[in-house]
């Protein structure tokens, strides 16, 4: 469910009319809903009700600081993957003790940063990780507290390119070899395990999948603690895929996930994180654009928009699905015509859909894409020379632009040029 709604034919974000965003801050832009970030935060939280858990928003998915502070209010831990998401996350007032860093290619800088910092956790993904991450911390004298990320070797049924547990993936550390690193890390000075980490992919649409990757966990959890290793958290990963379209088979629910991780590891007695990010933001967000042209082809049509790839990659470089609808609803028995969306940019992968069907809009007329509220801001870049998309966050009737339009003056002023030219 979310909060972008139809009332008397005009699209809502909440309380608020989109056309009434789009004529203070101009098209392109992306909307958030508050109430909808809230209700999606809440339904993991309550999915884990019970147990000792904590729900760590992966900010991959959506990195806006009004976004994080929203939801480290309501409690949330955060997932960082970078020094900048690090930072971004104690902008936003999220205490080190709830911030999990992640990743695969951590460097020795962004150990040391989190360490300073404060952290919650270090996901550690290999040998040659743990050894650096050894150093950097005796070398400041404080213990790094570490889960092993293991590489379960389940195949999560989602996209290749955002699956991440299979054994070809470069994810984690096989599953098989975790007793004997979780042994040396038992010996490296620096080094304070604290519990195992997982994650096979995002986009999950069936539940299966958790199921078997969280088994091979709570087995894995007995042997250690077998071989003597204090395992008291464990990092669940994130993955639970959303609608994407109305007409699809609904993914599973946060409560029937929760259900997973109770019969799975619910009695080892350990504190669960989860890192969910794209259930938390995605149905939270919308791209609004507007119609610049309609320009008829040979035998195609074609809608084009002021938004782009580099606004909104996930079509380009996924294949992926998003619905698009027009801001003024169409009337009853207007009857859509299949027709190419595509956005200004210099490539034919600029196109978001090919023969999706419409009603008919014109030039000057706005449609939003649902589902942008994760991986959309966050990927999106300057290519074509295309100032980054602001963001607004709404909260019942009100709206603030959570980060601006940046000028052509401010874009030009990142670069310099040597006096020698
Ligand atoms: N934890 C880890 C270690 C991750 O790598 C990810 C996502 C998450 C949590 C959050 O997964 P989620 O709950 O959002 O599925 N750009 C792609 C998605 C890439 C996901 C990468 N890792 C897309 O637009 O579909």
């Amino acid at each position: 469910m979310d909060h972008f709604l139809y009332r008397d034919g005009v699209l809502h974000a909440e309380d608020v009319p989109v056309p009434e965003i789009a004529a203070a801050v101009g098209t392109p832009f992306y909307c958030y809903s508050a109430a909808t970030l809230t209700r999606h935060f809440a339904l993991f939280d309550e999915a884990l009700d019970g147990m000792d858990h904590l729900v760590c928003f992966a900010m991959k998915a959506n990195s806006n600081l009004a976004v994080v502070k929203l939801l480290g209010e309501l409690g949330a831990g955060v997932d960082v993957v970078s020094g900048g998401e690090y930072a971004r996350a104690r902008a936003a007032d999220i205490p080190g003790e709830r911030i999990v860093f992640s990743g695969v290619g951590k460097t020795r800088a962004e150990m040391r940063q989190a360490l300073e910092g404060g952290i919650r956790q270090i996901n550690v993904e290999s040998e040659p990780e743990l050894r650096a991450l050894s150093e950097v911390a005796a070398s400041m004298g404080v213990e790094a507290p570490v889960a092993m990320r293991v590489n379960p070797d389940v195949d999560a049924g989602t996209h290749e390119k955002i699956a991440t547990g299979r054994k070809e993936d470069k994810f984690g550390i096989p599953i098989a070899r975790a007793r004997d690193v979780y042994a040396e890390a038992a010996l490296l000075p620096g080094i304070r395990v604290v519990g195992i980490d997982v994650h096979i992919g995002s986009q999950l649409t069936e539940i299966a999948p958790f199921e078997a990757a969280y088994g091979k966990v709570a087995e894995l959890t007995r042997m250690l603690r077998a071989d003597g290793h204090e395992i008291t958290r464990l990092d669940l990963g994130g993955g639970l895929g959303i609608p994407y379209t109305r007409s699809n088979e609904a993914p599973p629910l946060p409560r029937e996930y929760g259900e997973a991780i109770r019969r799975t590891v619910g009695d080892l007695g350990c504190e669960i994180e989860i890192e969910p990010g794209r259930l938390i933001a995605g149905n939270a967000g919308l791209l609004v654009s507007e119609v610049i042209y309609r320009k008829e082809g040979d035998g195609r049509s074609f809608l084009i928009l002021d938004a782009a790839m580099n606004d909104l990659v996930r079509p380009a470089m996924y294949g992926a699905w998003h619905d698009i609808v027009p801001v003024i609803e169409a009337a009853p028995g207007v009857e859509a015509a299949e027709i190419d969306i595509v956005g200004p940019v210099c490539e034919s992968g600029d196109t978001f859909a090919k023969a999706r069907p419409m009603p008919p809009v014109e030039p000057g007329e706005l449609v939003a894409f649902r589902s942008a509220g994760a991986y959309g801001a966050v990927m999106a870049s300057e290519y074509n020379s295309r100032p980054l998309v602001p963001e607004v966050l709404v909260q019942g009737d009100q709206f603030a632009v959570i980060r601006a339009r940046p000028t052509f003056d401010e874009m030009l002023a990142r670069d310099s040029i040597p006096e020698w030219l």
